[in-house]
């Protein structure tokens, strides 16, 4: 039954993730693009910005931007914030449920790094802590007068921050890490930075003051911060689950394609929103990065190099694969697995017998032969020759070159 719940309590606790980032981004776009869209207005109030018309879910919408402050404040006002809270509390504690309570399966790698599950644990905290300062110190610094050297900065920074990170967890807790790292950045931003600041705004209007332009200033720059590292880190958060984009040698490098590629994006949508002509030359940019990206999960690969001559036949080659895969994986990929801890078979993955592992050939190829993803953490030795006989082997039965009941 304790299995149950912990199962289950993973599952809601991602569920309500999914559904706080969902609202979190979704706001976030629209009211990027709808203050791109803005345009005059001979018939607005002095104070107002710009104005936009839309039309949804049966209605017209008339929306109005004051820039500091509408002349008489309104009683209510809706702010938005929550929906960052609730996605950075929701993934701390999947990052909690997941990572951290399996941290020897997930975070270490002891060919790496060879730390207990408490230092993985606090070390990963204190990076996240860490990084917030000096991103923040960063975008406080000289640095910070001008977006486009700052940009430069913050992009340095994180491909650094992803190097060091590969060089203390495992692939996969390196790879998730830097995705808590940005999330927690993102959401940093909103907490101690541009609600703060729109809070100091309402104060000192609420008390007839003239408030502070730098408010409004500094959160429009975290605000663009958030609005550009939005794609790359959602990029993280599902290539979490492709072995060849984290457990191979380059995950950090892939990890600096997608933030330039995320940004590139994001810029043909800003610019589109704003009414301009959409700039079409950022998706062939896109595509250029996706191709460098996608070598480097090759390059970065296990060298798949198979000695022909180490068995005799396919059949020979066939069955040396299947009791590899046996030997190695069954303890956790089993009906009633062997390892301490595992109550399932992860991800229901059972690989005991012959014709389990026949059903999984493909999965066993992207974990275990094109990446080290599989057996987490190298907790149990695979060398690099095994990975390549697998690979044949995989390339073998796709071919229909052996018979795969023999
Ligand atoms: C020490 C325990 C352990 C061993 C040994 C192990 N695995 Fe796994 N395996 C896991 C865990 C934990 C997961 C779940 C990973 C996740 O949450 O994405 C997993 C997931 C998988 C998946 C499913 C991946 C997915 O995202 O659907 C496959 C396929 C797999 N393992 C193959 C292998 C192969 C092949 C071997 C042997 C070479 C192996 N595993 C050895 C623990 C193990």
């Amino acid at each position: 039954m304790v299995d149950y719940l912990w199962m289950w309590s993973e599952l809601i606790v991602r569920w309500v993730h999914v559904i706080a980032g969902i609202a979190w981004i979704g706001s976030s776009f629209y009211f990027i693009a709808l203050d791109l869209s803005l345009k005059p207005g001979k018939e607005l109030p002095d104070e107002a910005h710009g104005q936009a018309w839309q039309v949804h879910g049966g209605g017209f919408y008339n929306m109005v931007k004051y820039l500091v402050a509408p002349a008489k404040m309104p009683d209510e006002l809706t702010w938005f914030k929550w929906e960052a809270y609730g996605t950075w509390i929701s993934g701390i504690a999947l990052m909690s449920l997941v990572y951290y309570g399996a941290a020897s399966l997930y975070m270490i790698d002891l060919e790496i790094l060879d730390i207990t599950e408490i230092q993985a644990v606090m070390i990963s905290l204190a990076g996240i802590v860490i990084s917030w300062a000096l991103y923040d110190g960063l975008c406080r610094s000289p640095l910070g007068k001008s977006d486009l050297w700052l940009a430069l900065a913050g992009f340095v920074f994180l491909v650094l921050l992803a190097f060091g990170y590969s060089l203390i967890f495992s692939a996969r807790g390196a790879f998730m890490q830097m995705g808590v790292t940005i999330g927690t950045i993102m959401v940093a931003n909103v907490l101690m930075i541009i609600i703060p600041g729109q809070t100091r705004v309402v104060t000192a209007l609420k008390a007839g003051k003239t408030p502070d332009p730098r408010h409004g200033a500094r959160g429009k720059q975290r605000s663009l911060h958030n609005n550009y590292l939005t794609l790359p880190v959602i990029f993280v958060m599902i290539g979490g689950h492709y072995p060849a984009v984290f457990a191979t040698d380059y995950a950090w490098g892939i990890l600096a394609l997608v933030l330039i590629t995320g940004a590139v994006i994001r810029h043909f949508f800003n610019t589109k929103h704003k009414g301009l002509a959409p700039p079409w030359w950022t998706w062939l940019v896109a595509a250029i990065l996706a191709g460098f990206a996608i070598s480097l999960s090759h390059l970065g690969a296990p060298n798949m190099e198979y000695d022909k001559t180490a068995h005799a036949s396919p059949t020979a080659l066939h069955n040396a694969s299947i009791e590899l895969v046996i030997e190695r994986c069954s303890s956790c990929h089993a009906r009633e697995p062997l390892w301490d801890g595992l109550a399932f078979a992860p991800k229901g993955v059972y690989l005991e017998n012959k014709s389990d592992v026949l059903r999984h050939a493909n999965d066993i190829f992207w974990q275990a032969a094109a990446s080290h993803a599989m057996p987490p953490g190298q907790v149990i030795w695979i060398e690099d020759e095994e990975r390549a006989m697998l690979a044949a082997w995989r390339n073998m039965i796709n071919h229909g070159l052996v018979d795969r009941d023999s």
